[in-house]
């Protein structure tokens, strides 16, 4: 059974919110290399590779279900100016919490057409935004635990050996 053309345009709509979630964590992270925290910028930096990681396998996906890739415009992320270090910090826990909204109303989708490969295909993606939030969650805490005790400059340098 091919997908649907709702669950292509869904896709497709995907592919550009993953290819936008990239632009913001790229934005964030030329935000904080700029401040001169290397930390943030190369967790940001690493977030935005992910992301396009995340595009990619939808478009492996349509690929092989031999429906046609469209990409749209991605927009450019409000940013370079944040209020301070714990703005890009929230915005990311909301961000998250946007995709997550996005992919359940794919499976949505897919439940109501019967798409179980789709659905299956989507679980992957609901358990990395389970990891996505949480992971946002815990930085903003870390982050907030930091700033406290003075300890910012630490946290960075602790982001700095994410591999
Ligand atoms: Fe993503
Ligand atoms: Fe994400």
């Amino acid at each position: 059974m091919q997908i649907s053309e709702k669950i292509t345009a869904l896709i497709n709509e995907q592919i550009n919110a993953e290819l936008a979630s990239a632009y913001l964590y790229q934005g964030i992270a030329e935000y904080y290399a700029f401040a001169g925290y290397v930390g943030f910028a190369k967790w940001f930096k690493a977030q935005a590779k992910e992301e396009v990681e995340h595009a990619e396998k939808f478009i492996d996906y349509l690929e092989e279900q031999g429906k046609k890739v469209l990409l749209s415009d991605i927009k450019a992320p409000s940013n370079e100016e944040y209020r301070d270090l714990r703005e890009p910090l929230e915005i990311q826990l909301t961000h998250e919490e946007h995709v997550t909204a996005l992919i359940y109303g794919i499976v949505a989708q897919a439940k109501e057409e019967r798409d179980y490969g789709t659905e299956r295909f989507l679980d992957w993606y609901v358990k990395e935004q389970v990891e996505e939030e949480a992971n946002a969650r815990a930085l903003l805490g870390e982050y907030d635990l930091a700033k406290e005790h003075g300890e910012v400059l630490h946290l960075d340098s602790k982001l700095g050996k994410r591999e």
